[in-house]
């Protein structure tokens, strides 16, 4: 493989691992407090933006080769990034639409609505396995990368 083509994977491990950190962290409102848990929040939006520009190319992809013939596994890989990505969206708008100390911090008064609060409960507890199916389905990637990562330290 060319060099740039494996830096450009170093690159998108070392994103990957800081996009898990930022979730974990984002994902721990009890443990940070409210106040910290909606900035944390959009902050996180920088690393997701990332990794979603990172994957441009199959982004721009995916739709044209859902309608090809594809293996079973691709085309639910296809279906599942899609499903997290409207996941992803209902998170971060409910986040908004409950927030206690981001919006107020910025002026803008919000009537909480029971409905999304629930649903902000709902879809980040969703999330959450669906990005364990999302791991599960790049394991070997990790498993591939993890080793070139340390196989590199080691010399
Ligand atoms: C929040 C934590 C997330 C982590 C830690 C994560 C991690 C990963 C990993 C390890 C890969 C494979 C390696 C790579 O090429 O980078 C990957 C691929 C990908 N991820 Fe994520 N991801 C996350 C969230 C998301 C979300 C919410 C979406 C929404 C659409 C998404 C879309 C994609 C796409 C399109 C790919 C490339 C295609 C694929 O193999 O699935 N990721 N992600
Ligand atoms: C990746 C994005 C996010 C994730 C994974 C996430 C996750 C969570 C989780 C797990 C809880 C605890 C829910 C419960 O036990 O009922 C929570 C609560 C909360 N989140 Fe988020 N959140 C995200 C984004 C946001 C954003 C952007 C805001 C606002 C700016 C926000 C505001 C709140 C508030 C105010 C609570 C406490 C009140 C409630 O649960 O209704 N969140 N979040």
């Amino acid at each position: 493989m060319s060099n740039w083509k494996q830096n450009l994977q170093k690159f998108r491990y070392v994103m990957d691992a800081l996009l898990l950190i930022s979730f974990m962290l984002v994902s721990a409102p009890q443990a940070t407090g409210v106040p910290l848990h909606e900035w944390f929040s959009l902050f996180f939006i920088v690393p997701f933006a990332i990794h979603l520009l990172l994957h441009w190319d199959w982004i721009q992809r995916s739709f044209k080769r859902l309608l090809s013939k594809l293996s079973a596994r691709e085309r639910f890989n296809i279906v599942w990034d899609y499903l997290l990505y409207i996941m992803m969206l209902l998170v971060f708008v409910s986040g908004f639409l409950v927030s206690v100390a981001l919006l107020p911090a910025l002026h803008i008064s919000l009537n909480i609505q029971d409905f999304w609060s629930k649903m902000h409960h709902d879809t980040a507890t969703l999330i959450m396995p669906m990005l364990g199916v999302h791991l599960a389905l790049n394991l070997s990637w990790i498993v591939k990368l993890t080793k070139r990562m340390f196989a590199k330290e080691a010399k």
